[in-house]
This record gives C-alpha cells, sequence and structure tokens, in this order.
C-alpha cells in the first residue's frame, strides 16, 4: 500500500508522522503465546472497528465495507482497496468457517458491499469494461478519480476467493440457493475480469504490483489469479454452472508464473528495476497455500524447495539495511518490509510482512506433518542451514530425529517473526502499517487493517487452523508451452442482496476439536495423535497429527493439537509418543472414543487426557 503514482506525490507524503504511544514497556516479559492470547482479539476487534457501518472508525463506510485505516492524514487511509478488504474478508472466513459463527452478518455485508462496488464506474472502466480493476473506492461507493495507478489486477482475484470460500460453506451447510444466488453471480464477474486482463499488453499494461508502484508483470498477481481461476472452475460447477473461460485460461497462468522463479529467488514484477527481492513473494505463498497439496514447486508452495530458498533471499535482504536488526544472527528472525530499495516513509519493515514470514513457515511445517517427510534439497539447503547447522540434501521421515530437529527449529524460526511483530506493537495491541527501521517506534497508517488480519491468518495457521484447500493438488502441472491469450466470461449485475438471518443454525460441517494431553516427556520425545479416521492417519502412525509442545512446562506438561474434524464423527484414537530414534511407543489399551458435537450452533470442542 504505498499509495503513490508519481515521485512528485511522494514528496508530499515524505514526512513521516510519527504515531505517540507506548512503545515496547516491558515487553519481554509477555511470552509469545501470551501476547498472541490477547493479540488475536486486539485484531479481531481492530478489524471490526474498521469495517461498515458500525465499526467505531468506519461510521461514515458503507455496511460491509473495509477502510485501510482510519487515518485520513498524512497517509490518508480512509478508502476501502479491493485487495485489503478481500484479504481481510478472507481471515474472517476462516474464521467463520472454524467457529465464529458471529461473524456471518459482516460477511453477509461483505458480499452485498462488493456487488454494489462492481456496479461503479471509475477511471479504469465500467463493470464489463475493465472497472473491476480499480483499485480504491471512497467508502460511500462513488469512484475515487484522482491520479493513481491503475489499474491493478489482483482485486478482483482475491475478491473471488474470499467469496469463494464463503460459498463453499453456503452450499456444505445446505445454503445452496444462497451461493448460487447472491454469490456466484459476483465471483463470476470477477473471474471474467480475470481471464480477459491478466496477459494484457500495450497501453493499459496494468499497474499490477501490489504495492502500487511497479508497471509490469506481478508474481503475487499472477499467483493470486491462478488460484482464483482453479477454485472458481470447482465453484462454478457446485452451482450448477461452468466457467469454460478459466478453464482455457487457468493453465497459461501457472506457465507465466514459471517465469518468475530466477535460480535462487522468486522475481517479484518485471519492471520497475530493482532487485525483485520482495514480500509480494512471500504473500503469494502464503495466500496461494494449500493445505491439501505437496510441497510443489510450480505453485511455490510455502513447503516447496523454491519457496524456502526465497524465504531466505528476502528475509536476508534486510538484515543489513535495517539498524533495528544489527546484532541479530543469521537464522533468528529479523524484521521485514516491501523491499530492500523502499523508501515509502524512508523505507521500513512492516507488519503484515514480518508476520507473513513466520506464517509461511508454519505453513510448511503442518505441510511436512502431514505429509509425513521433509526433503532438503540443493535449492532450499542454504534456507535450512541457517536454522540447522548440520542440514544436509536428503529426505527424512517424519519418524526420524532429523526431521522433529528441523521441524522445531523452523517453528523456533517461524515464532521469531512474530516476537518481532509482538516487540513493536503497542503496548495496548495496535499495530500501524510501518515501523521505523532506525528505532522501531511505529510509522505511517494507524491500526492498518490488513495488519490485523495477517495476524490472525499467522496465529492460525500457528496453531495448526488450516484454509479450505483450492484444488492444487490436481493443478499444479504446467503445460510444456506457454502463450499470450485471453478469454472474455460474463458480466452482469449482482443484484441478489437478500440474506437469511437464520444463517447460523446451519450445521458445522467440521469442528476444531482440541486435544490436551498432559503427558511428561524427555528431550527429543514427540506425541502424537493417532485414530480410526483419516483426519488422524487412520491408525497410520506415519500419518498421525503431531501435537505442540510450546505449551509445556516444568510445572504443566501440556501436549496439544486443534484438528478439524467431521461434524458427528465418532472415532477411536490413541496417543502415541516418537522416540528420537524414531520407534513409536502407544499408549496401553483400551482405544479413546470421541464424538464430534454435531448440535446447532456448537463449533468448536474440548478434549482434556492424561497419556495411559
Ligand atoms: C503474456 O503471456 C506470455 C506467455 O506466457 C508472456 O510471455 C508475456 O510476458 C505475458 N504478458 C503479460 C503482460 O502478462
Ligand atoms: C506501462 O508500460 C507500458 C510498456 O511497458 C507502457 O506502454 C505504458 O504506457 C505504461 N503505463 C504507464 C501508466 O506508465
Ligand atoms: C492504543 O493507543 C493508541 C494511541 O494512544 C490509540 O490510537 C489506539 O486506538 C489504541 N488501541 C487500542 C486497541 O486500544
Ligand atoms: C483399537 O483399535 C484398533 C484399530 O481398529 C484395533 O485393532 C484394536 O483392537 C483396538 N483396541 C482395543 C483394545 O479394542
Amino acid at each position: 500500500m504505498t499509495r503513490l503514482l508519481t515521485l512528485a506525490l511522494y514528496a508530499l507524503t515524505l514526512a513521516p508522522s510519527v504515531i505517540a504511544a507506548p512503545q515496547l514497556a516491558a515487553r519481554a516479559s509477555t511470552s509469545l503465546d501470551a501476547w498472541l492470547a490477547t493479540e488475536t482479539t486486539v485484531s479481531l476487534n481492530g478489524i471490526l472497528a474498521n469495517i461498515g457501518s458500525s465499526g467505531k472508525y468506519a461510521a461514515n463506510a458503507k455496511p460491509g465495507i473495509v477502510i485501510a485505516s482510519p487515518s485520513t492524514n498524512n497517509p490518508d487511509y480512509y478508502y476501502t482497496w479491493t485487495r485489503d478488504a478481500a484479504l481481510t474478508l478472507k481471515a474472517l472466513v476462516d474464521l467463520f468457517r472454524n467457529g465464529q459463527l458471529d461473524l456471518q452478518t459482516v460477511i453477509m455485508q461483505f458480499v452485498n458491499s462488493q456487488a454494489q462496488l462492481q456496479t461503479v464506474s471509475n477511471p479504469s472502466g465500467s463493470l464489463s469494461g475493465g472497472g473491476l480493476g480499480e483499485p480504491k473506492f471512497y467508502v460511500d461507493y462513488t469512484p475515487y478519480t484522482g491520479a493513481w495507478g491503475r489499474p491493478q489486477r489482483d482485486g478482483p482475484a482475491l475478491r473471488a476467493t474470499t467469496l469463494i470460500d464463503f460459498g463453499n460453506w453456503l452450499i456444505d451447510n445446505g445454503y445452496s440457493s444462497y451461493a448460487t444466488n447472491n454469490v456466484w453471480p459476483v465471483v463470476r464477474n470477477d473471474l471474467s475480469y480475470v481471464t480477459q486482463y491478466w496477459n494484457q499488453t500495450g497501453f493499459a499494461n496494468p499497474w499490477t504490483d501490489l504495492w502500487e508502484e511497479v508497471n509490469g508483470s506481478s508474481f503475487f498477481t499472477i499467483a493470486a489469479q491462478y488460484r482464483a481461476l482453479i477454485e472458481g472452475s470447482t465453484f462454478a460447477k457446485r452451482v450448477g454452472a461452468s466457467c469454460a473461460w478459466c478453464d482455457s485460461q487457468a493453465p497459461q497462468l501457472l506457465c507465466f508464473l514459471q517465469r518468475f522463479w530466477a535460480g535462487s529467488y522468486i522475481m517479484a514484477n518485471f519492471g520497475g528495476g530493482r532487485s525483485g527481492k520482495d514480500a509480494n513473494t512471500v504473500l503469494a505463498s502464503i495466500h496461494t497455500f494449500d493445505p491439501a497439496a505437496g510441497c510443489d514447486d510450480t505453485t511455490f508452495q510455502p513447503c516447496s524447495p523454491r519457496a524456502l530458498a526465497n524465504h531466505k533471499v528476502y528475509t536476508d535482504a534486510f538484515r543489513s539495511i535495517y539498524t533495528i536488526n544489527s546484532g541479530v544472527a543469521q537464522g533468528q528472525a529479523v524484521a521485514v518490509g516491501r523491499y530492500p530499495e523502499d523508501s515509502y516513509y524512508n523505507g521500513n519493515p512492516w507488519f503484515l510482512t514480518t508476520m507473513a514470514a513466520a506464517e509461511q513457515l508454519y505453513d510448511a511445517v503442518y505441510q511436512w506433518q502431514k505429509l509425513g517427510s521433509l526433503s532438503v534439497t540443493d535449492v532450499s539447503l542454504a534456507f535450512f542451514k541457517d536454522i540447522y547447522s548440520s542440514a544436509a540434501v536428503g529426505t527424512y521421515a517424519s519418524s526420524s530425529a532429523t526431521f522433529t530437529a528441523i521441524v522445531n527449529a523452523v517453528k523456533t524460526y517461524a515464532d521469531g517473526y512474530m516476537s518481532v511483530a509482538q516487540a513493536h506493537a503497542m503496548t495496548n495491541g495496535s499495530m500501524a502499517e510501518q515501523f521505523s527501521r532506525a528505532d522501531g517506534t511505529q510509522l505511517s497508517a494507524r491500526d492498518l487493517t490488513w495488519s490485523y488480519a495477517a495476524l490472525l491468518t499467522a496465529n492460525m495457521r500457528r496453531n495448526s487452523v488450516m484454509p479450505a484447500s483450492w484444488g492444487e493438488a490436481a493443478a499444479s502441472s504446467v503445460p510444456s508451452v506457454c502463450s499470450a491469450t485471453s478469454a472474455t466470461g460474463t458480466y452482469s449485475t449482482a443484484t441478489n442482496t437478500v440474506w437469511p438471518s437464520t444463517l447460523t443454525s446451519g450445521t458445522p460441517t467440521s469442528v476444531a476439536v482440541t486435544f490436551n494431553l498432559i503427558a511428561t516427556t524427555v528431550y527429543g520425545e514427540n506425541v502424537f495423535l493417532a485414530g480410526s479416521i483419516s483426519q488422524l492417519g487412520s491408525w497410520d502412525t506415519s500419518k498421525a497429527v503431531a501435537l505442540s509442545a510450546d505449551k509445556y512446562t516444568s510445572s504443566n506438561h501440556l501436549w496439544y493439537a486443534t484438528v478439524s474434524l467431521p461434524a458427528g464423527t465418532t472415532f477411536q484414537y490413541k496417543y502415541i509418543r516418537k522416540e528420537s530414534d524414531g520407534s513409536v511407543v502407544w499408549e496401553s489399551d483400551p482405544n479413546r472414543s470421541y464424538t464430534v458435537a454435531a448440535a446447532c450452533g456448537v463449533v468448536t470442542g474440548t478434549e482434556g487426557d492424561t497419556w495411559r
């Protein structure tokens, strides 16, 4: 969100506004766990405060309209950006799917607001004439007609992803007609925009870069667009429609996406005269993360060798340029910003980019545990060596001591990035857009909505609460020949904005169940949950769910995991230990049994056990 078009405009925004507030007070005494426990509430409240019209900072905004920040000058972010709003609502839909059903109203209002915004003719065009690429609007639906970097092509794709996520929930919970009549028409417009313009060149060459600065193709945009087309096609079928234009274009986006791999990192943009080392790439990896995927390089999954190599190159780019990172050893987390050449507010670390660096690693840990192994390749070796000096090329089964050691090192490294955010948040939890590279003081827009969304998604992944799959596993093969193409879909005004008030009575199809186990373990020993259902590995110990020991203390030997399980299912389970030599120790008989709640409104569960 640089929000600048020309150097002249930039000069006007240069004077940094320092937010006067309590900083860094006695922060070291609060553990990351304890901070996150309160910061998740601050973040959710911070987001809701920035959504119209009931949010306390967004009273002038239409219902469902997300302001980027309450800041109205230096900088003025009192607008709604399609990108920021879509990413924020994606976090809310993630929470909603995992049981936070009181978010229903704001999500429905968001759908309505986007249907309305799509109809607003603006400097990028009309609904069917390119207008969906307009990056920002006033909060009362009027178009912003001043000079700006436009169009930006990622917004429609990100919005489609968010709406599809909610639409799938509606279908899964018996509300298919609303998915068909209210959600799909909005999604269809966005998918049509993507397929028509993704490869556009010439006069209207897009300012596709998410930071609104580079006139050229952007990795983040193409990755987000690809994902939207894949899940868009599946969603179309679920509502009894089809998206031939998605199907024809999607392989070509994946083909083009490969071009951004620069050998040791992902080149964020073509054009712009920069190194291309940019948070754009890490954000792309986390926002196209599919928990059902392997460590695929073609889609740059968080655990893929390419994405890990890129994580290192991107984060290393900030180690020496920020004063606040001085003295931090290689392999330990640092504050990271958008890109090293950044000069907006003199170029600083951002909360959302620093937490994205953590989120990618939490995603990777989940993928390795699910796959039951972890591979170190020539491409990713340098990443691993930083955090585990004896790392060597090879594949390590989850039963091996090396796997355990590396996964623990990655988790610690990831937590380090969250701790950097913690150290620079205000004592009351507020997070602005940036914090000073020189002294960590918060800078630029206060209470940035996206900062809060970034905290919520990183925290969910840290707790193994995963987003829905988008179908990556069946969509990771790259065509042998890339071509410059386009396809025209269908545009229509989406007018159905009537919703049932009883949506909350829908029975959840999955329930987040937390298993708390008291087990005294020794170093190198890890605890897993094995059981009779596929989510617990169907008794296969290599597919059992890892419990976390990050709340384990000398007085409380707690291991825990939160697992998303099908509502109403009864299953058997046992805890197992994996020893550092790889051997497995089962609990004594009998098998334990658990029934997942199916009652209306009950959407989480907790089970407390003690090792037998
Ligand atoms: C369009 O796609 C072709 C084939 O992948 C690629 O070479 C070209 O750079 C793309 N142009 C834009 C603007 O995306
Ligand atoms: C963006 O770049 C293209 C060619 O690379 C050029 O034709 C176009 O005018 C540029 N757009 C702007 C707004 O500078
Ligand atoms: C924290 O304090 C700042 C400045 O005093 C204020 O602007 C902000 O709204 C506060 N945040 C919360 C979450 O209370
Ligand atoms: C526990 O479940 C497994 C797998 O179904 C079964 O083989 C075993 O006999 C069960 N144990 C007991 C004590 O019932």
